[in-house]
Order: structure tokens, then sequence, then C-alpha cells
């Protein structure tokens, strides 16, 4: 292979049960020669990430005279503040400065969407469970934290609404407006079907449990600068939060991040919070300061992803062809808008999931409550949708008596005809039935229904169930203006890169993936291109790094760079050495120059001398995409991502314990930037998926305290959750038919989707209760205790 991407895409191995590929061709140790460079190059920080060396917000030296900042939280869901003495927090050891709502010199606002309704600190009026009313500034963290539980704050309680049945019986009162798509008449399309019916799915909320909690790191400078390091996907919003809540403009306050510990969307607005609070202290104290939240702090104060309730109706006919669909989601949005709006308009964009729906409603409700602010995470509202919709599809499977599989693919969105989407976008790419079918013959998912089905009426307590379910998931930012990128290049005269660009890296492999991209460009070894940290110093005005496009936005701007100071190069080049622009190439073995094989760095060195630029910005925005939500219409996305998960689980009816023997996962990634990093991204997303559908559960009481603030209440997937087998793979020879980098696809989030394959596995092993007779309607989480509700509501009554 001669170059980092062009190689085209080898099957890749399938991995048996310990996890490791079987004949995969990950590079040797050591720089990769761009002469042997495989695309898989692996993360550029791995070794880092490995040993422990890799440098986390908290992991940085700490400047001299180092603050610690905790917040002091409510606790009450909905209150009055009557009366508020912060004496004794002041007077304790080690404390320096108390922080209030009233010390903040600008705006006490943080909403990301410019909807006022989301204060820094508390005024006169908590919202949930766990606001922040108060910071406390001290010597230690040590000290702040003992300081900030001396608070004597007095309450009058109001009432609180926790949930999205109490909302909708206290009127239902929304954060953001409600969207409608429509297509068709959907009452007619339903009073005509031959058969209807109507159901409900409830499905729970998932805290992001990234591994490095929210932390940021202020520090002051001259004349009202401030620098600020931030665990956020979003520099440029955690830039003008600061700003705005200092009340000065955005050229004195620069944010940077060199990565993250996961983010998982929870860093996309709500990472504002930790950096205002350090911004706030440094500005009043003149002294850099720190806010590393608490594991249970941060579980308690953060949102989570929103939990769902979706009312449907179908009509269908005998033939198992959905004819109308209507549908509500209502979900539980927290105390302030934060990104509830853009969160259930997306839900709605994926209630269709790969199907067609001929007549059609889609409403959302995005209710207030007085919790935590719900807000992204991974597939950001699209995941609950599709669980909705592939609900719909089971309830049709059941009421016709055919495999679901088969109702998937007459439902399946189709090309040039039944392609048109509630929200009036053409599916151009539909790929969906042909993953599925390839995906069931490769994994025998006809034969082992059959045969798990026949295994099961001999087994009394362990039932096995399989499920095969679709993804098609949407690739651009809803919010049209967010779809554009910026980067910086910097070729030295030494030859060696940097690249600077305004994506942010929290695991994924973004930044390996734009060091590839200059890597093939120039013809380097990946030891000659080295990234920097993002900051909005180097690239303004970026977006956040979300919705799956960090790679599609930076990767397409980063070329923007790479090719304009190329342009310079070949041009220097073509003159220096008296030959046609065209006859200069830059190859792994060098730059050619006609004949001559020039060394890149004596290239660069001759170049200089000739003062020739070899810095370059580079911009893109995304083509094709427009949405208006008035209307309901329009081209969201610019692709579609698609794949499909089979999932065999068996279930022990005594215990009510699930546990997955076998997942094959076929996803396309398009033509994979880097397969290694793609492969990663579906193997974690799929347990992240599986555990928010099986094992995470979110409780509040009825004083709308979080009780499950700590992994010792809040299960999260471990190594041994992980499918028995697991087998994935990319689709071969499927480049994007866009013109995206390289022609590859986004894979971040779509990938989330696979896990609803496991809910439907345990429900077909359910449905043996009752010989498959009636739809399991099983519930998310299905946690042993929903198992074993489930199953008690199937099974036959004894002497019954
Ligand atoms: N992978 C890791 N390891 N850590 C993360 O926090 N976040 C996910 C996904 N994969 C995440 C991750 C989410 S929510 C998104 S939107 C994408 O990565 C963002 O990165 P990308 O756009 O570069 O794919
Ligand atoms: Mo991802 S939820 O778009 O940060």
């Amino acid at each position: 292979m001669s170059d980092p991407m062009s190689a085209e895409s080898g099957p890749v191995p399938a991995r048996d049960a310990s996890g490791l590929a079987r004949g995969a061709s990950l590079p040797a140790d050591g720089p990769i020669v761009a002469g042997g460079a495989s695309r898989s190059l692996r993360h550029e920080s791995a070794a880092m990430h490995v040993s422990g060396s890799a440098t986390y917000i908290d992991d940085m030296p700490e400047p001299k005279g180092l603050l610690h900042v905790v917040p002091g939280l409510s606790t009450r869901a909905h209150a009055r503040i009557l009366s508020m003495d912060l004496d004794a927090v002041r007077a304790a050891p080690g404390v320096v400065r108390v922080l209030t709502a009233a010390d903040i010199p600008g705006h006490n606002q943080i909403s990301p969407v410019g909807k006022n309704d989301e204060p820094l600190l508390a005024e006169d009026l908590v919202s949930y469970y766990g606001q922040p009313i108060f910071a406390v500034v001290a010597e230690t963290r040590a000290a702040a934290r003992r300081a900030a539980r001396l608070a004597r704050i007095e309450y009058e309680e109001l009432p609180a609404i926790l949930d999205i049945a109490q909302a909708r019986a206290a009127g239902g009162a929304l954060v953001w407006r409600a969207l409608e798509m429509t297509r068709g008449d959907v009452l007619a399309g339903l009073a005509a079907a031959p058969r209807r019916l109507s159901g409900q799915v409830t499905m729970g909320g998932q805290e992001h449990f990234y591994l490095e909690g929210q932390a940021a790191l202020a520090q002051p400078g001259e004349e009202g600068e401030m620098r600020v390091w931030s665990s956020t996907q979003h520099p440029t919003e955690t830039q003008h939060m600061v700003a705005h809540v200092l009340d000065r403009p955005s050229n004195l306050v620069t944010t940077e991040i060199r990565r993250m510990g996961g983010g998982f969307g929870g860093k996309e607005s709500q990472a504002n919070t930790p950096a205002c609070l350090a911004a706030l202290a440094a500005e009043l104290t003149g002294r850099a300061a720190k806010m590393r939240l608490d594991r249970d702090d941060d579980m308690v104060m953060t949102g989570k992803r929103h939990d769902f309730v979706v009312e449907y109706d179908v009509g269908f006919d005998d033939d198992g062809r959905i004819l109308a669909v209507d549908m509500v989601l209502a979900a539980r949005c927290g105390w302030s808008a934060d990104l509830s709006g853009p969160v259930t308009d997306r839900a709605l964009f994926h209630a269709d999931n790969a199907y067609y729906y001929p007549d059609v409603r889609l409403r959302s409700e995005p209710l207030k409550t007085n919790t935590q602010s719900n807000t992204a995470y991974r597939g950001f509202g699209g995941p609950q949708g599709i669980v909705a919709a592939e609900r719909v599809i089971e309830e049709v499977a059941f009421a016709t008596g055919l495999d679901p599989l088969d109702v998937r693919l007459r439902n399946v969105y189709g090309t040039g005809t039944r392609d048109l989407t509630p929200y009036h976008m053409t599916v151009e790419d539909s790929i969906a039935a042909e993953i599925m079918e390839q995906l069931a013959r490769d994994c025998a998912y006809r034969d082992r229904r059959a045969a798990l089905r026949a295994a099961n009426r001999d087994s009394p307590f362990v039932r096995r169930g399989i499920a095969l379910t679709p993804v098609k998931f949407g690739i651009s930012f809803t919010a049209t203006h967010y779809n554009q990128a910026g980067a910086l290049v910097h070729v030295y005269t030494d030859g060696s890169v940097q690249v600077n660009h305004g994506g942010t890296e929290m695991g994924q492999g973004l930044h390996t993936k734009m060091v590839q991209i200059a890597m093939r460009e120039f013809g380097l070894a990946s030891d000659r291109v080295r990234i920097t940290a993002t900051t909005t110093g180097k690239v303004p005005n970026t977006s956040a790094t979300a919705a799956s496009s960090g790679a599609d936005l930076n990767g397409m701007a980063v070329l923007d760079a790479v090719r304009r100071i190329k342009d310079r190069l070949t041009a220097f080049a073509a003159g220096h050495w008296n030959v046609a622009p065209e006859a200069v190439r830059f190859l792994p073995d060098g730059v050619h120059v006609g004949e001559t094989i020039v060394p890149f760095p004596d290239l660069t060195r001759a170049a200089y001398l000739a003062r020739v630029s070899m810095s370059s910005s580079g911009f893109y925005k995304t083509p094709k995409i427009s949405w208006n939500p008035d209307t309901g219409r329009g081209r969201p996305f610019y692709y579609f991502a698609y794949g499909a998960a089979c999932a065999e689980v068996a279930i022990d009816l005594l215990t009510g314990e699930t546990r997955i023997e076998r997942v094959d996962i076929l996803h396309d990634a398009g033509r994979s930037l880097n397969p290694a990093i793609d492969i990663g991204q579906i193997e974690g997303a799929f347990v992240q998926g599986a555990g928010w559908l099986t094992m995470e559960e979110l409780v509040w009481d009825s004083a709308g305290r979080l009780r499950t603030h700590a992994p010792s209440t809040y299960k999260i997937p471990a190594c041994s959750d992980r499918p028995r087998i697991f087998n994935v793979a990319l689709l071969e020879a499927a480049p994007n038919r866009e013109d995206t980098i390289f022609r590859s696809k986004a894979v971040g989030e779509p990938p989330f989707v696979h896990g609803v394959a496991v809910l439907h596995a345990i429900s077909d092993a359910l449905a043996s209760l009752d010989s498959y007779r009636t739809c399991p309607r099983l519930d998310a989480p299905a946690t042993p205790e929903t198992i074993l509700r489930t199953a008690e509501r199937l099974r036959p009554r004894a002497g019954g």
C-alpha cells in the first residue's frame, strides 16, 4: 500500500470471543512511513492512552497559586430560595471566595440555544435537585468540598414535576416548540387500512459516564484576557459563554482542548458550567482556578439522554405492509431547553428508521420537568425514534405472524419508488435491504431462528431469542449553519507539518484521521505530521464536534488547507526546476519534480528561501442541505449511513438475567478512512447502545433526587458483558455516492443503534412463553426486573 488511504478496504476479519482480530493487519510499532502505511493507522494517542501518559485537564501541570472550585447544589427539585446563609462557608479553612449569581459581572445565562432559561448559578428559584446555587473557591479541592456542605439555605417548596406522566398531567409545559412532520393524510390512511393497532413504548435515559468527568482550568491574563482549558466538545461555544458571563468580547477569551476522556454528547453544551465557574473564580481572584467535578456531583448536576414515551397508531395489511403511522414522541427534557429542541426533532427524523410510511404524522412533545437538563447523547434522539419504529415493525410481525425480518424487508425504503421520508426528503441511497439480506445470509439468521425456536420448547428456564435490525442514520447537523468547518495547516522549513482544525478529540480517532489526510496529500510518514490541541485561537467560529460529522467537516477543511499549500509548492517547484506543474507530485518517496525526486524537506527549505508562504487556513461547508422546521420539509441530511445487526441472547427466567451470546454487525462506513478505528467505533457504540437498552437505569426518588449517582448504583456494561461471539464487518466496496472526504461516511453515532437488536432478541426470547402469539411489548431498559415482569404477563396462568 503506497499511501495511508488509497488502498481498497479488504474484507475485515471476523473476531473471536477474545476480541482479537484473526489475521488483522494492524500496523507494527514505530513510526509508520508513508511508503508502508496502513489505512488502519493506529490512534495517534494509543500508546499514551494505554500507558497513562495522555494529558487530560486534571493532569496538566498546575499553575502557581491554583485555586479549586466546587459547586454547592440545590437539595430541592423545585423551590424558591428564601434565604441563603453562606457565612460558615466563607469562614471555613482554606476558602478564598464564595461565588453566587450576584458576583457575575456579565450575564448569568448559559443557554446554548439563546433561550435565556439557564442561569449559571440559581438566583431566587431552583428548578432541579442538583442545580448549582453557589461555588466555593478554596486552596484545595478537599477544603472546598468540606466548606460547600456548611451552607444554610431556606427553601419554600414548589410542586415538582419529575417525569413525562406528571408533566402531561400538569398541562404539558414544553421547553421548545413541538415539531410536526406530515405527509399524506394519516387519519384517512389509518381508517382505510385493513388492519390497525396502537400501543406505547417507553425507553429510559442514559448517563454518559465519560471516564474523564467534566473539568476546566482557567487562567487570567493581561487586560481581561482569559485562557480556559476545558474538556469540551464545543470550544467556540465555551469561549462565547465565558465571554458572556464575564462581559467581554470573544477576542479576550481563548479555549483549548487537547483531548477528552470521552464526551458522547455530554460535553457538547454541559461543559460550559465548569468552564464558566472556573473562569469566574479566576476573574474575581486573579489566580488560576480549576473545576473538576466529583463523579457524584457530575451525575447529579448534568443532563443525560432523554427518556421517551412514544404512542403509536399503525395501519397495515395482512402482508405486513405498513400503510399509515401516527406517532407522538414525548421526552423528559428537564428544567431548561439546552439541546432538547434539536434532540426531539432528530427523534422525529428517525421515527421511520429505514422504512417507508405511505401516510404519516409524527409529533414531538419536549416536556419540561424539574430534573437535570437532558442533552446530547450519541445519536441525539435518533436512537429513541428508531426504537419506536422497530416496535411498530415488531407489532406488525406478531399481528400477521410473519418473521419480523420479512416485515422489515417489505417496508424498507426503495430507490425511485417508496423513497420519500416524512420530512419530504427523497432517500437516494437506500441500501438497508441489501445490508439486511447479506447479514442474514452471512450469519445464518433464518436457520438459527428456527433452531432456537425448536430448542426453546424443551428449555424450561433458559430461553433464547434472535433479532436482526437495520439502521439508517441521517448525517449533518439539522441546524444548517453548523455544517461548516475550518482548519489551519503549517509546513515548517524542515518539512515537518502541524495540523490544526476545529474538531475535538474524545477518543473517536478524529485527530488520527486528520493526520492521515495530511500524510496522504504530502506523501509523508506519520511522524512528520503533528496534530495540535484544538484552540479557538487558531481556528475560530467552529461547530461542536457532534452529529458524527467531525471527520466529514474538518477533513474537508484540512484537505482544503493542505491543497492550498501544495498548490503554492507546486508552482514554486515547477518554476525552480523548470518543469510543468503537472510534473510535480507528492509521493511517499519524495516530491517528484519531472524526473528528479526531491526530498520534501529540501523542497520546503528552497521554498522558504524563495519566500513562499507554507501556511494556510482551510474551509468547508456541506453542500445541498436545507431544512425548514416551520414547514417540516427539506433536505436536512447530506446522506445516510446504514448498517444492520443480528443479536442472539439467552435469558434466564429464574433471575431475569440476559446473556448476549452472539452479535454480527455489517456496517456502512463508506470507503473507510481508517478501518481499525471505525471497527472500534462500531464495537464501542454497539456495547453502549446495548447497555442503554438492557442494564443502565436511572432512578429518581419522589423528591426528585437522583438515586443512581455513582457506579455503585448505576450499572454500565463491563468487559464481561460483551457478546460471547462478536463479529463486526465493514460493508465492502461501498464508497459514499456523495463527495465526502475520500468518499467515507460518518461512523460515530449510527452504530449505537445496533443495540436495538439486543432488545428485540430479548423480546423474541420472551415471546416463546406464549408460543409466539403476542407481542411482548418489552420496554427499555430490559433489566432483569423488566424481563421478569414481562414474563409474568406473558406466561399462561397455571391451571388457567
Ligand atoms: N467515541 C469515543 N471513544 N468517545 C466519545 O466520546 N462520542 C460519540 C462518537 N464516538 C465518542 C465516540 C459521539 S456522541 C459523536 S457525535 C462522535 O463520536 C463525534 O465524533 P466524530 O464526529 O468525529 O465522529
Ligand atoms: Mo454526539 S451526541 O452528536 O456529541
